[in-house]
């Protein structure tokens, strides 16, 4: 028989609550350890309601999408199709058209590269970018500069992770057709001033995207007030399952792009004299879609639409702001990134220890941070660090597990 979802309670839940939700987070690992888990913003994770739409999808109605006339394909159809206008009110799109499913955010912003940018961008043209970009927000403008012989620019910070809007200010020019910023650095924490970027930017007639990828879960997400043109961002950031993402891009101006890749479901028409395209968003979604993890992730934004999001949020910057305050503290620890706009993310070196030591001693306690250059190596080399140890946190968090983090940190500096 067919397992019936559990419903969401529709009462909101405190970030307390929501532990219980989650069952990794009672795991008990090398034999005797609570999982302590501090590692949100390379995956967070998923709640029950998620893990039992994935296991209820296969067991119950897998089928292809848009393709059959039978119940199994209908009712997966139905699924899928009902998730895209989930996921516009959660960001506050105009329309369910401005939202395209693609792998992740890596992926959306090759989208935009890849057929925005292909169309849009001459030679001589400049796309800014910033200092703190992910690699996935560097590379494929690199290889479109390549491409078009067009000019990259980069926003300066400063050594507390700040970008100088100022100088933003003076790379703006007419020859700029782009500015692609993170709403939120995952290395240092740092939330950008989006709503003022977007604005200088639209004065000089360029287009704007935003990298959405930790903002999704550290802000409530409004693409219209922001005006963004574009906002990526993935669903295992926000609870959902890996391997799918949302790309978000004004109708307007989704309209005037041309396909990402061909194949099924982007098309009207084939024929060999010549092939007509699908209307948006389905004429950047070729092929058979992720059609499990698209309905999880549906399930994810509902699961976030329980939650007491202002509470969750208080709570995380709480998490971050005891961390910093217990952190500096230890002699030999030194923070990076002190932005004072800043979400629940703390990266930290400490003095005479490799990170990655740092973070394997933390793990033989059951504490998981991620260690590293964290995909943003720009940023250790304007810091002349090899990298640092992160701690990410989620509304699951708790104090207690940051107090175990501090005395973790404690032991490694004690150690080394
Ligand atoms: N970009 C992810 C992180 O910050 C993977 O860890």
């Amino acid at each position: 028989m067919e397992a019936t979802i559990k419903n969401i309670d529709t009462k909101l839940k405190t970030p307390a609550q929501s532990r219980a939700d989650f069952p990794i987070l009672q795991e008990v690992i090398y034999k005797n350890k609570s999982l302590v888990y501090l590692d949100n913003a390379a995956t967070s994770q998923k709640p029950q309601v998620v893990i039992d739409s994935i296991k209820n999808y296969y067991e119950h109605y897998n089928a292809n999408i848009h393709r059959g006339v039978h119940y199994l394909s209908q009712r997966a159809s139905a699924a899928y199709d009902a998730v895209r206008g989930k996921v516009a009110t959660f960001i506050n799109a105009a329309s369910e058209k401005e939202i395209v499913f693609v792998r992740g955010t890596t992926e959306a912003i090759n989208l935009v590269a890849s057929t925005w940018g292909r169309k849009n961008i001459l030679p001589g043209d400049e796309i800014i970018i910033s200092t703190m970009e992910h690699h996935s927000n560097i590379v494929p403008w690199q290889m479109l500069c390549e491409e078009k012989n067009a000019v990259l620019k980069i926003i300066p910070m400063n050594d507390a992770g700040e970008l100088l809007m100022d100088e933003y200010e003076k790379l703006l020019s007419p020859k700029t057709k782009l500015v692609s910023v993170v709403h939120t650095s995952n290395s240092l924490g740092t939330i950008n001033p989006v709503e003022k970027i977007i604005a200088l930017a639209h004065k000089c007639g360029a287009v704007v995207m935003i990298d959405g990828a930790q903002a999704i879960v550290h802000d409530v997400i409004d693409v219209q007030k922001m005006d963004c043109d574009f906002f990526a961002f993935s669903a295992h950031k926000m609870c959902g399952p890996t391997g799918v993402g949302m790309l978000y891009g004004k109708q307007n101006i989704l309209e005037q792009m041309p396909p990402y890749q061909g194949g099924g479901d982007m098309i009207k028409s084939v024929s060999f004299a010549k092939t007509t395209y699908n209307d948006i968003p389905f004429r950047f979604e070729a092929g058979t879609q992720n059609i499990a993890d698209v309905i999880a992730l549906g399930v994810a934004v509902d699961y976030y639409n329980s939650l007491d999001r202002t509470q969750c949020l208080a709570h995380e910057i709480a998490l971050m702001e005891y961390t910093m305050q217990q952190l500096k503290q230890i002699e030999k620890v030194k923070l990076i990134g002190t932005a004072t706009n800043k979400a629940s993310v703390v990266s930290f070196v400490i003095d005479g220890v490799n990170a990655m030591d740092a973070g394997m001693y933390l793990d033989t306690m059951g504490i998981a941070v991620r260690t590293g250059q964290h995909c943003t190596q720009p940023v250790m080399d304007q810091l002349c660090i090899a990298g640092t140890v992160r701690a990410s946190y989620m509304f699951y968090n708790t104090m207690e597990e940051v107090d175990k983090l501090v005395e973790g940190v404690k032991k490694v500096v004690s150690a080394f």
